[in-house]
């Protein structure tokens, strides 16, 4: 990974069961409140974009316009190039950081961020190096998850500790994981027009037995095995054993057929 500007630490990494995750994300279940404002032929910015599922579907929504992807992982850019590749769409990814984006001002009619700015401890400067490279009257957008916010059922005792230690791991990474229920604070600290904002809420829910099974699978394995699982105990916030305990936790409610899960979000489309 380069060294961004702010030297941020990533609190999730690029593992496998990271990826899992965000390879299911579309345009349709994470940026439906973008939709509305795409048109064929706009030049899109896709800042953090990881393996790059939401920015190829995007650019279906403004083809012919120009896409590129960013993000500050070499080696999920990577991931993000196969991807278009393999889908056959014309998406430039490249390496860069939010901080200091590698394009001129009013460069794009639409900037996007999705899950980014709960992971960087300044997610001011990131919204206004958006906004910059954003042409007037053109649109950043931003959604984020908000961990307090995430509610599920049964009540689950390990569950409430994996929230806990989740909360504790990005505090010590100087980052915010109540970042959904901030973001209109934190665009309109960016300097946006209040005149041209929008704000919303939105929801990923995992109540099949096929998504909860899913879901469940993935944070037993993060809880475990990403980058979350190191620095809990880089940290001091964890040990070996009581992540295992995590993940039995996850996967007794995976196995709940009452199991229900929901993670809310904030999310703003503001006129640059
Ligand atoms: C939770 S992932 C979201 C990926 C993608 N937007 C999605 O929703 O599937 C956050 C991504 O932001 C990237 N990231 C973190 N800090 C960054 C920075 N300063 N500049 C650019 N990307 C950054 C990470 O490498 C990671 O791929």
């Amino acid at each position: 990974m380069n060294t961004p500007v702010h030297a941020d630490v990533y609190t999730h990494g690029h593992h496998e069961s990271v990826l899992r995750s965000h390879r299911w994300r579309t345009a349709e279940n994470s940026a439906a409140y973008l939709l509305p404002h795409l048109t064929p032929g706009q030049s899109l910015l896709d800042v953090g974009c990881g393996p790059g599922s939401v920015t190829i579907d995007l650019a279906a929504r403004v083809a012919p316009g120009r896409v590129v992807g960013v993000d500050v992982s070499a080696k999920v850019i990577d991931v993000a190039r196969t991807a278009a590749a393999d889908a056959g769409t014309d998406v430039t990814f490249d390496v860069a950081d939010a901080y200091e984006l590698p394009f001129p001002d009013d460069s794009f009619d639409v900037v996007h961020a999705h899950q980014v700015l709960q992971h960087l401890s300044d997610p001011v400067a990131a919204l206004r190096e958006m906004r910059r490279v954003a042409r007037p009257g053109g649109v950043v957008a931003v959604r984020d998850a908000d961990y307090s916010g995430m509610t599920w059922y049964p009540p689950s005792p390990g569950l409430d500790e994996w929230q806990a230690l989740y909360q504790e791991v990005t505090e010590a990474n100087r980052a915010e994981a109540d970042a959904g229920r901030r973001l209109l604070s934190w665009v309109r600290a960016a300097g946006f027009d209040p005149a041209g904002i929008a704000p919303s809420a939105g929801v990923w829910c995992y109540a099949t037995p096929e998504d909860r099974t899913w879901w469940a699978d993935l944070w037993a394995d993060r809880c475990t095995k990403s980058n979350f699982a190191a620095q809990a105990i880089d940290h001091h916030l964890a040990d070996e054993v009581g992540l295992e305990l995590l993940a039995d936790a996850w996967h007794e409610w995976g196995a709940e057929p009452d199991g229900w899960f929901a993670v809310l979000h904030g999310e703003v489309v503001a006129r640059a």
